[in-house]
This record gives C-alpha cells, structure tokens and sequence, in this order.
C-alpha cells in the first residue's frame, strides 16, 4: 500500500489540521505533567521530546502507523540477514559488527588482527623504513571511510592514546593531503587506506600521492609494507595497489559505508583510543541494538526519534533538520548524520521503484553549541522558516574546567526554551523594553525541539549515541518505504566528473556539453594556461 494511504498515515493527515497551529505554551500548560509523558530513559540516557508539537493522540496514531509499516518485521528481516537492500542486492548486517559473543566468526577474527595491530604500533613494535616507531597515522578515505571515524577520534579526545596523532584526509583538493603531510615525518607516518570498493577517485588520488611521498624518502618498494595498511572488502584492489595481504583489514559488502566505523573502517578510532576502548564503542552500539530490538514501541528511543522526525516533516511540514551538540567533543557530529540520514533517506524512489509524493528526510544541519547561537540561531528565533532541531547535552564535560559546564548546559537549555516558547509584545513590555523596540524584541517561538542528555561522554555513550541514530534512520526507511541503503543519488555527478576531467585538461572537446560547463571549462582553461591574463 502507498505510505499515505495507509489508515494512520489518513489519520494523522486529519489530527494535524487541528493541532498544527497550537502554540507549544499552549501544550504545556494545558498539560502539567507534560514532561513526564514526553519523555524517555535508556539506561543514564533521557530523551525529551515534550517539547514537540504533538500530543499523546499523535504519538498513538505515529504508532499505529509504525505497526501498518511492519517495523518490526523490518527489524527481523534486517537481523536475520535478508538482502533489504535489494537495489544492491546486499544484506546489512552491521549490528553483528558490535553483536560481542554472540559475533560472526569472521567478524570476531576480523576484531582480534585489529587488537594485534594496535598492540603492534602502540607497543612500538611496528617499525618504519628507518626503524623509527610509528607517531602519527594518516587515514586517507572519504564519505563513510571518513566521517564517522573522524567524528569518533574527535569526539573521544579525552581518551586519546598519548604517543599517537591520527590524521584524516579526505578531499580530492590536494591542499587537504599537502597541509597534513608537511607537518608529518615519512619515517614514522602510518596510512590507513579506508575504502569499501578500493575505486574512490579521492581516495585513490590521495593515497598514490602518499605512497610516492613515502616511497621519495624511503627510495625503496619495500617501504609501502611498513607504512600503508588498508581497510576494505575489494583484496584484488589492495593487492594491486601494491599493499600485503597481511596489511589489509577486510570487511564485507553487507557493511554500509555510512554504518562502517564498527568494522576495519573503525581502526584509526581504535589506533587513537586503544583498542579496549575501540571495544566500548562496540559495546555502546550493541547495548542501543538491544534496546532497539526489545523495548516496546511506546519506550524505544530510536522508533520515538523516528516518529517525531516522520511527524514534522510529513504533518508540519518542517524541512529543515538542525542538530546541535552542546558539546566541543560532538561537533563532527552533524557532519556525520548529514551522511548518515542524508544519503541514506534522501530519496524519491519508493522501495519498490514509485516516485513518492511525500516528503522524504528533511536537510540536516548543525553546529556544536554555543558556537551556533552567535551565527544562526537568530534566523531559528526570528526568521519564519520551521526547523526541528536535536539539542544534545552532556551530564558532565569530558574536558572540565572550573564554571564552563554548568554555562554550557544554561545555554542549551535556555535556547531550546527560547525556540519554544518565545517571547510575546507583553512580555517585552513587562520586561522593560521601549516601546519602538517592542516589535523587534518579539519572539514567536513553537520551533519544535527534541533534547537528549548523555550521562557523560565515553566509548560507551558514544556507541549508544550512533547507534540511537542509525536505528532512528532505519526506522524512517520503514515508515517512508524507501530501501536506506544504498546511494544511486551519488553516482550521475561522478560519472559526469569523469568525462568533464579530459575536457578540463584540454585533451578532449567540450562542444557536446551543456552551455553553461562549456563556458566554465572555456573560462577555466584560459585562466590555467596563463593565470595573469
Ligand atoms: O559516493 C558515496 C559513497 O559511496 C559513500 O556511500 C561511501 O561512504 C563513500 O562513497 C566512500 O566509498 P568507499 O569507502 O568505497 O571509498
């Protein structure tokens, strides 16, 4: 059945007409124990989303819409290994990546040559071409072979190995490479080659530059064994790039890029923070997944993210999504659920090849705070536009410093507050402001938010975090009938950029192209074969 013709989809339709324009002040104070009702707990996790625009009759009919989509047949399709990803033809099965003991043999095996490495280099045993111990590590790949593992080492900088830098590189720009390398000593510089296929035009670029940056100091074929490990499901790839089968770290086609830093995808965080703590961020993720799979669809975080993100784009029309972490530690956060929502629900073909006509995952954005409240914050108070927002706080800082956190906390609550509740004329006046500045000064408020406090963060509550959200994802896959995992979306403009690169260098024509790229390539050549002219 299409998505909205399913009863609760009709229903919600119906309930929204009358709820849409009731202002969040109204809903709080029509409900003192709203807080309660609306919100939720996992372990030290709380998850409050009483100030949404939305009631227990919403709630109950996003439910009862939840079960028409069969979500937890879903659930027991993905875990029981079935190929839901079936443009691709591919299960996904990156909850057995964390699943512990009860792990694939293969991934167990997989885990213990990565514990083995980390005891190498952290050990110092490990050498490079000169002998000297291994001090930074540069990890060169992109989109999911990037994100989430950068994310992860920045997030868990507290627990940060103290003899080891970890580097990301990941732009086709070569001055993201040569600024990283000019701080960097060949002798003691490992690279990690992240990529699922082994075919990415960056990465590949940028790790053929780093091996002859190697191989220029090291005068020797030799070296690349020393200094290049791979991560990757494509061993004819690795090996032909010239990297020993005992340097490559496999994982499988049924590991998603976006879901991939619980596989060998995962080694510069395990290298940064040691693999025991590498092994907490598993534990994390698995704890969520049981969470997840178990917990009744009344008390599941990841199904309740879900629903009121399905709610505020498809009832309230809410199609901007802006998460922002109240915490210096999370701030590649957005940049990773940007890949991991984005890429995975940015679609408008339904699972079974129909164009939708509803609206599928909103554009999601952010910035850590209090960062953001000096930039943008002012169009989400005063600019018109509805945006739905994740507010994100830490019980305590990772890096405490006397008077910050209890300001930092402040901050995060008192701008969701202000998001919801605004400010009224009266309310000005009352507070003094002049008359000829009353209407500058009003604030309409009833931006819907949702605010998530972690108990602290650690490998462990970092696990859950990601975890929380790729289940939220998964579950908006359902309710939008749409396969989240795979991304033809990417592929029109990488095949374009292969055929403009002849055009670009002069050794192909252009007269084919559209006008506009022709005149920019005309423009371009002109400009790289005298720059002054
Ligand atoms: O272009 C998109 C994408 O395929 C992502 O899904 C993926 O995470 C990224 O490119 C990198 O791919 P790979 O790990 O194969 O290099």
């Amino acid at each position: 059945m299409q998505v909205p013709l399913r009863p609760a989809w009709l229903a919600l339709a119906e309930h929204a007409r009358s709820i849409k324009h009731r202002h969040l002040r109204e809903l709080f104070s029509a409900d003192p124990e709203r807080f309660d009702r609306f919100s939720l707990c996992h372990g030290k996790i709380l998850l409050d989303y009483s100030k949404q625009r939305l009631g227990s009759q919403t709630m109950g009919l996003l439910r009862q819409l939840a079960e028409q989509s069969a979500w937890r047949t879903w659930v027991e399709r993905m875990r029981a290994g079935e190929a839901i990803n079936h443009t691709e033809g591919r299960a996904v099965r990156h909850v057995d990546l964390r699943a512990g003991a009860a792990a694939p043999p293969e991934v167990k095996d997989a885990l213990a040559r990565m514990a083995d490495f980390c005891e190498q280099i952290h050990a110092g045993q490990w050498r490079g071409f000169s002998g000297e111990r291994i001090t930074d590590v540069v990890n060169i790949g992109i989109g999911g072979s990037d994100l989430g593992p950068r994310m992860a080492v920045h997030a868990l900088a507290a627990f940060q190995h103290p003899d080891l830098s970890v580097h990301f590189v990941s732009n086709l720009d070569s001055a993201d490479l040569a600024s990283t390398l000019t701080r960097l000593n060949p002798r003691s510089t490992l690279f990690i080659i992240a990529s699922k296929t082994f075919t990415t035009l960056e990465t590949m670029a940028n790790a053929r530059t780093a091996r002859n940056w190697v191989l220029a100091a090291a005068n020797d074929d030799g070296a690349v064994a020393r200094h290049f490990v791979a991560a990757s499901t494509n061993l004819a790839a690795t090996a032909e790039f010239g990297i020993a089968a005992q340097n490559v770290f496999e994982f499988w086609d049924w590991v998603g890029g976006r879901f991939s830093l619980w596989s060998a995808i995962g080694l510069p965080i395990a290298l940064a923070i040691g693999f025991r703590n590498f092994e907490r961020l598993l534990a994390g993720a698995h704890d969520m997944d049981e969470h997840f799979f178990n917990a009744p669809a009344e008390s599941n975080l990841p199904l309740t993210l879900a629903l009121v993100a399905l709610w505020n784009t498809n009832f309230l029309n809410a199609h901007s999504h802006g998460v922002f972490p109240y915490s210096h530690s999370l701030a590649l956060l957005p940049s990773h659920l940007q890949q991991l929502e984005m890429e995975s629900n940015g679609k408008r073909a339904n699972r079974d090849g129909l164009a939708v006509d509803y609206s599928t995952n909103p554009i999601l954005w952010g910035e850590a705070g209090t960062n953001g409240q000096h930039s943008f914050f002012q169009l989400l108070h005063q600019g018109g536009a509805l945006v739905a927002s994740d507010f994100i706080a830490l019980g305590k800082s990772d890096f405490p410093l006397p008077g910050h956190h209890s300001g930092l906390l402040a901050n995060c609550l008192a701008q969701s507050s202000a998001l919801a509740f605004g400010q009224t004329i009266e309310e000005a006046r009352a507070a003094g402001i002049p008359e000829h500045l009353l209407a500058f000064r009003r604030f309409p408020g009833n931006q819907p938010s949702t605010t998530l406090i972690l108990p602290e963060l650690t490998p462990f509550t970092l696990g859950q975090l990601i975890a929380l959200y790729e289940h939220k994802v998964f579950c908006l896959g359902v309710l939008w009938n749409l396969n989240s995992f795979d991304q033809w979306g990417v592929e029109l403009g990488k095949q374009l950029a292969g055929r403009l690169a002849p055009c670009i260098r002069d050794e192909a024509p252009s007269d084919a192209l559209d006008p506009s790229t022709r005149g920019l390539i005309k423009h371009l050549r002109r400009f790289r074969s005298n720059p002054d002219a």
